[in-house]
């Protein structure tokens, strides 16, 4: 596929389009857009503009120009990604913001659902159905700076998705532009449909190569008054792990089952500066969020899980201060790089029952291979967040490393039923692994999917995979 490169008429047609102000060329200005908040810096790259439209029919003018001119767009919302899926690769082209289309457009808490743009932030958006005793239930670590676009289009997992599932069990349906600049609207608001393919879950996750998402109908549930984050404390990580067969077997849907291996508390807790419980002992923590219909029934559940806690070998199980250990669990990122500088960060998954096999499978690996990871699940979803660690071996020797590890792990992971990526995505990153991987069929079908929504290959290029 041959790109066209953009020319001072393009850029004056964009202005056209958006209003002077929006269209950025000057280098200050595309620097923030050059890169995500990934770590590998060999994916860094400055697109030739960045242009803020602010209407759907901007998106749709702005698509059927680059598409006329075959000119690259890459989608991006505010840019909280690890995989560069929303950064320019080399066919180069104009990145397309969406911080500027950032309105609540509707709030109905009696049929409780929310229409929003896709640049609002979701931390934003969920304090808005809050004030109305609703909850929106997607919850990604980085909810207080990521949007709701990107979420969709990442079809971004976090911290709840044991109980409500991840960003496309909350959406009921979306306005894209598709990238010849039609403008087209999938699902309803439905409880239920049989009309057809459901076009929108095909976008959600799609990580803005078929469409760009301009506005969503979001579903709400009723906010829970009872809640309680219980840390469980254990000698093992496989005992803490149990806990997420053995919960559901008991009848206990838990909102959120974290778990944090002693190594991770002890870095989190030197980046924080802040004593964290049983980290000298060697515990092993499981964050266990509960709710309840009334305090009555919490404490019954808590008690209940209180019980498998310890039958499980638990050396504590209390209820925590949810401020501090939230917090705990959501330094992770950042405490890990500070210690070390991270040299990849994975985002395996398997069905959760087989994390504990995945684990034991990859200590084997780290060593075979000689490096170091560490790592924090979102075990109720068998989502494993590993960071490789740019310790123990020579800097030439750091690309063979990372490869070699990558290649086994995956293999484990694939064995077990798993997939490469659990909530953060493939974008530039994770093409090679996918292409080895994944299955070929689903791959070949998912390309003949791309070429059907974009003849032309202008949007999103060279993300998921290459045709
Ligand atoms: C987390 C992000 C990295 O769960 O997804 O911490
Ligand atoms: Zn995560």
């Amino acid at each position: 596929m041959s790109y066209g490169r953009i020319t001072p008429e393009n850029i004056a047609e964009l202005q056209g389009i958006v209003g002077e102000k929006y269209v950025w060329t000057d280098v200050d200005k595309l620097i923030p857009y050059e890169k995500d908040e990934g770590v590998e810096r060999e994916y860094f790259r400055r697109p030739d503009a960045v242009v803020l439209p602010e209407t759907v029919e901007q998106v749709a003018e702005v698509l059927k120009l680059a598409n006329r001119e075959r000119i690259p767009v890459v989608p991006r919302g505010a840019g909280t990604g690890l995989e560069f899926g929303a950064v320019v690769n080399e066919y180069g082209g104009i990145v397309l913001s969406t911080e500027r289309m950032n309105r609540i457009l509707e709030l109905n808490a009696d049929a409780m659902y929310m229409v929003v743009e896709p640049g609002v932030i979701t931390a934003e958006l969920q304090k808005e159905a809050k004030a109305q005793g609703l909850l929106y239930a997607g919850d990604p670590c980085s909810g207080d700076s990521c949007f709701i676009g990107g979420n969709a289009a990442t079809n971004a997992g976090g911290n709840r998705a044991v109980k409500y599932g991840t960003t496309r069990d909350q959406i009921y349906s979306i306005e894209v532009v598709t990238p010849t600049g039609e403008i087209a609207h999938f699902g309803g608001r439905l409880k239920k449909t049989a009309s057809g393919y459901p076009l929108e879950d095909i976008i959600i996750g799609s990580e803005g190569t078929l469409g760009i998402i301009t506005k969503l109908t979001l579903k709400l549930v009723p906010l829970p008054k009872y809640t309680a984050d219980i840390l469980a404390v254990f000698p093992t990580v496989d005992q803490a792990l149990s806990l997420v067969t053995a919960l559901p077997r008991a009848g206990i849907q838990a909102t959120c089952l974290e778990c944090m291996d002693n190594d991770v508390i002890r870095v989190v807790e030197a980046y924080l500066d802040e004593k964290q419980p049983y980290a000298d002992e060697g515990g092993n923590y499981m964050i266990i969020q509960l709710d309840g219909k009334s305090e009555d029934d919490l404490d019954d559940i808590c008690i209940a899980v209180d019980d498998i806690c310890r039958a499980q070998g638990a050396l504590e199980v209390f209820v925590a201060d949810a401020a501090k250990v939230w917090n705990a669990r959501k330094a992770f990122t950042e405490a890990s790089a500070a210690e070390c500088p991270v040299a990849a960060m994975e985002d395996f998954v398997v069905p959760p029952d087989r994390l504990a096999d995945l684990l034991d499978q990859l200590a084997v690996i780290g060593k075979n291979v000689g490096v170091c990871f560490r790592g924090v699940s979102h075990a109720g979803d068998g989502n494993l967040h590993l960071d490789v660690l740019r310790r123990g071996f020579a800097p030439d020797e750091e690309e063979a490393k990372i490869a070699a590890f990558e290649d086994a792990a995956c293999a484990a992971v694939y064995g077990l039923g798993g997939a490469v990526s659990g909530e953060h995505g493939i974008g530039q990153k994770r093409k090679a692994l996918l292409a080895k991987y994944a299955d070929p069929v689903a791959l070949e079908l998912m390309k003949a999917v791309k070429k059907a929504f974009d003849p032309n290959l202008i949007l999103n290029p060279g993300k998921i995979f290459d045709i």
